[in-house]
């Protein structure tokens, strides 16, 4: 039986995340969840998380994963929030990510002044995947992919039938992840999309952002088969070297993304905000760099 996919759009970021359960057990997993924040009001809330904590409680689902496809640099995940509140009604589902997260988190250590005393080892995480490994999700057999390019610690989950990409491959029409962040490389996401196209033509693709024109719908998912035929940037047919060419000219012109420092400092945390102070407030940091 293939497994069952939820996706869930949060349209401030662009973002999608996923539930996946096997429909035999119930057993569930949650990818890329976020919250909400509103950067310029210091507001951070939940509406978003909930929706998913809806539609696992409507179905009666046990989450055993919330899986982090990378650590994202455009909106704060809401792994921690959904695995504390889960925890309240069951065991606690595990929160994962790939093991590259640690050249993710020494990098961002030093730029946000976390200082010697942070923890570069994942331990954030309840677990870190390292590639290929696989594991059973009910009666779904779940294989990882190491996909890195766009980071470092990029992965790929394989459930059923269902792969959950994240910032590997958008929409055909779309392309494909930037990769100009620290530890990104343009070749290395082309060696991992081509570990994808691998995957039978029929494997539904799970996009981790989409991009909608005006009054158009954002578009969830895919197949290897569409992307092979027609992604915009990388098809089956496209040269390493035309690629890694393409794509370093179209990073050049891509702007910063707008939650690029709030989002990392918190998604190396899996999740976790920085502790409040004496009298309760919470702080983010600002890295700031004077010109000249
Ligand atoms: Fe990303």
């Amino acid at each position: 039986m293939p497994a069952t996919v939820q996706s869930f759009f949060h349209a401030d970021t662009c973002t999608w995340s996923h539930v996946v359960h096997d429909p035999a057990t119930r057993a569930a997993a949650i990818v890329d969840p976020v919250l909400d924040f509103d950067p310029a009001r210091g507001r951070i809330s939940v509406e978003s998380a909930r929706d998913i904590l809806v539609h696992v409680r409507k179905h009666g689902l046990r989450v055993e994963w919330i899986l982090e496809t990378h650590a994202h640099a455009d909106h704060l995940t809401a792994a921690d929030w959904l695995q504390r509140i889960l925890a309240e009604t069951g065991a606690p589902p595990k929160i994962a990510i790939g093991a590259g997260i640690l050249d993710v988190q020494r990098h961002f250590r030093e730029v946000f002044g976390f200082g010697p005393d942070f923890a570069a080892d994942g331990s954030q995480f309840d677990h870190l995947f390292t590639d290929e490994e696989h594991f059973l999700l009910g009666a779904l057999d779940m294989r990882v992919l190491a996909t890195p390019g766009h980071t470092s610690d990029g992965v790929s989950y394989l459930i059923g039938d269902a792969v959950f990409v994240g910032d590997t491959l958008f929409a055909p029409q779309s392309g494909t992840g930037r990769c100009d962040f620290p530890g990104a490389d343009a070749a290395m996401q082309y060696r991992s999309i081509q570990r994808l196209y691998a995957l039978p033509d029929a494997t539904r693709v799970f996009l981790c952002h989409d991009y909608p024109a005006v009054d158009a719908q954002p578009q969830a998912q895919t197949t290897i088969g569409a992307e092979k035929a027609g992604n915009a940037q990388l098809n089956a047919t496209t040269t390493e070297a035309d690629y890694v060419f393409l794509r370093i000219r179209r990073d050049a012109i891509l702007a910063a993304p707008r939650l690029l420092y709030p989002s990392l400092q918190v998604n190396i945390c899996a999740g976790k905000l920085p502790a409040a102070d004496a009298s309760g407030r919470i702080f983010l940091r600002l890295p700031v760099f004077l010109d000249g």
